[in-house]
């Protein structure tokens, strides 16, 4: 059976105006991810990756072509609508991840449902249930978030990702600040998310070793798409 069609991306572009001089970051890029793809999108810096991260994740519209999530298009909607959209659906971890300081690692992870207005024992049990999810050790949950390693940082930054229970996780350069190892902890995480729970995910990198992890690589630069093809030499990680 063919999976249903997650995003649709059509002509897009994106111009940024600083001043008087303008800069298309998006020169117009198509293409479209299905459900439960894990795909990697990967270009130098500077070519317009994180641009095309905050239009798939409703955090910027297009300037002109269009979006469509689960077959919605979201250029026409209101500020109000895209936060909704994200709440419900998106998962996002960056590269930097600022937890709250000297705050507890369940803390750190209630905080999106706070805002979701989840009643406070329901934030507990769902807290955990990521927390789990991402691999974070069990016997850390209270600990503050200035006692943890980055690894550990970055676990908590998935399970906070992964608490409303989105259907898609957009990561741009997760594994950034990590040392490979660490790395290839986190990528693994997010294999096991995408092959376990089926979640779409979208992995952010300029780095090739950093995209084999993925299924899909879609190359970018100078704002096109260069290449769109399957992983030939994908790296699976299974202990995780
Ligand atoms: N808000 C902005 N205003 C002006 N120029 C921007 C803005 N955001 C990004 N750019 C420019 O757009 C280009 C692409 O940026 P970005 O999408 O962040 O690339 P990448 O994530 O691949 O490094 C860069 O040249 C950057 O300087
Ligand atoms: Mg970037």
């Amino acid at each position: 059976m063919a999976s249903a069609t997650k995003i649709e991306v059509k002509d897009v572009t994106k111009t940024y105006q600083t001043g008087d001089v303008l800069f298309q970051a998006l020169a117009g890029v198509s293409f479209s991810i299905a459900e439960g793809e894990f795909v990697a999108i990967m270009g130098p810096s500077g070519s317009g990756k994180s641009t095309l991260m905050h239009i798939l994740g409703c955090l910027d519209t297009p300037s002109t072509g269009t979006y469509a999530l689960d077959g919605r298009s979201v250029g026409a909607l209101s500020d109000d609508e895209l936060a909704d959209i994200r709440r419900e659906k998106i998962g996002f971890v960056f590269q930097s991840f600022n937890l709250l300081p000297r705050t507890t690692v369940m803390r750190n992870v209630m905080l999106p449902l706070v805002y979701a207005g989840v009643p406070a024992d329901e934030r507990a049990t769902r807290a955990v249930i990521a927390l789990k999810a991402s691999g974070f050790d069990e016997s850390h949950f209270e600990h503050k978030s200035n006692q943890l390693s980055g690894g550990q940082i970055q676990r908590v930054a998935i399970a906070r990702a992964l608490v409303n229970d989105p259907t898609m996780i957009l990561a741009d350069e997760p594994t950034g600040n990590l040392d490979t190892k660490t790395g290839e902890i986190v990528l693994g995480t997010f294999q096991k998310l995408n092959r376990e729970h089926g979640r779409t995910v979208i992995l952010i990198t300029h780095e090739a070793d950093v995209a084999r992890h993925a299924e899909r690589i879609i190359h970018v630069k100078d704002g096109l798409i260069q290449d769109d093809s399957r992983s030939h030499t994908r790296r699976e990680i299974t202990h995780v």
